[in-house]
């Protein structure tokens, strides 16, 4: 049900390969609520094809942008503003990959040059944003950045490898950025730190399985869904929380600051019986 919360807004959303992308939950949630959207992936991803039927069904171009190239930024944000004829109030970086993950190294064998590149895509790609966009002086005032995190930033989840350092930079980026771009432009930066969900990104990490159902049973709510995240996100994009900037928010059905559960006394008394 619409009501209108992003009427007259336009945004660029990153990240959407497939249904099961919070980004491409984000894109549908984002055009039900009135806005018009730029969508953008990394040429590879165009190739897969898929987003092509997100575009259509909510009538958004698709500026193609490696998002760790600050030349195919450029491009992507004076693209973006010309096809909307004017600036952007909000942006969504919704991007992480992690070699060292696909390539299933554990945290004590990690390949160095893989490292930098996780640290590159998932991270410094939101600075490189943020710069060109303070550059190109592309935001409204009163604009809304959203990046999406994991606890694994103040945690240690060992699986999740170096997407941990990447995820905490990330996080670090968001502040520094909402600092200077709350100064300059009104402009806040946030994060969203979101429980596990099923997509590609997620289900390649080893043991996903496992942290899902860890987390489904320590969640008083449950694990929160691609859904709920993207209705969170416009939440975010909308004029309702214009004085919210530099933090990370958790979007976790409450798993972050739980200690113990019924669910999870359950499974150990079995398991110690
Ligand atoms: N799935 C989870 O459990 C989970 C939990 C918390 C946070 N997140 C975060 O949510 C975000 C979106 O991931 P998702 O779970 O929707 O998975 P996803 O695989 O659908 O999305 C990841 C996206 O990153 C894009 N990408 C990779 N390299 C890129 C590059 N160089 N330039 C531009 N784009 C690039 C991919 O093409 C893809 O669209 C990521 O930051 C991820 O870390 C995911």
């Amino acid at each position: 049900m619409s009501s209108n919360l992003l009427a007259g807004k336009v945004g660029i959303i990153s990240g959407a390969l497939n249904d099961k992308s919070i980004a491409w939950k984000v894109a549908q949630k984002a055009h039900e609520q009135g806005a018009r959207i730029v969508l953008t992936n990394a040429p590879l991803a165009m190739r897969m094809g898929e987003i092509k039927n997100l575009a259509a069904e909510i009538d958004a171009p698709i500026i193609p942008a490696d998002a760790t190239s600050v030349e195919e930024l450029e491009k992507l944000f004076g693209e973006a503003q010309g096809h909307f004829g004017g600036k952007i109030d909000f942006l969504l970086h919704s991007i992480g990959m992690s070699a060292n993950i696909r390539k299933g190294k554990h945290y004590g064998e990690l390949d160095y040059k893989f490292f930098q590149q996780t640290l590159d895509v998932s991270a410094l790609s939101l600075h490189k944003m943020l710069h060109v966009a303070e550059k190109q002086d592309a935001f409204n005032e009163w604009g809304s950045v959203v990046a999406l995190s994991y606890i694994a930033a103040q945690r240690a989840f060992l699986d999740y490898t170096d997407m941990s350092q990447a995820k905490a930079v990330l996080e670090s980026i968001a502040r520094s950025y909402g600092q200077r771009l709350g100064k300059l432009k009104k402009v806040r930066v946030n994060t969203v730190s979101q429980s596990p969900t099923k997509t590609t990104a997620g289900t390649g990490i080893s043991g996903f399985d496992a942290f899902y159902e860890y987390a489904q049973k320590l969640s008083p709510l449950g694990n929160a869904p691609a859904e709920a995240c993207a209705d969170y996100c416009v939440s975010l994009f909308s004029d309702l929380t214009r004085y919210v900037t530099m933090q990370n928010l958790m979007h976790d059905g409450g798993f972050s600051t739980t200690g113990i559960s019924d669910e999870m006394v359950e499974v150990l008394t079995k398991a110690a019986e």
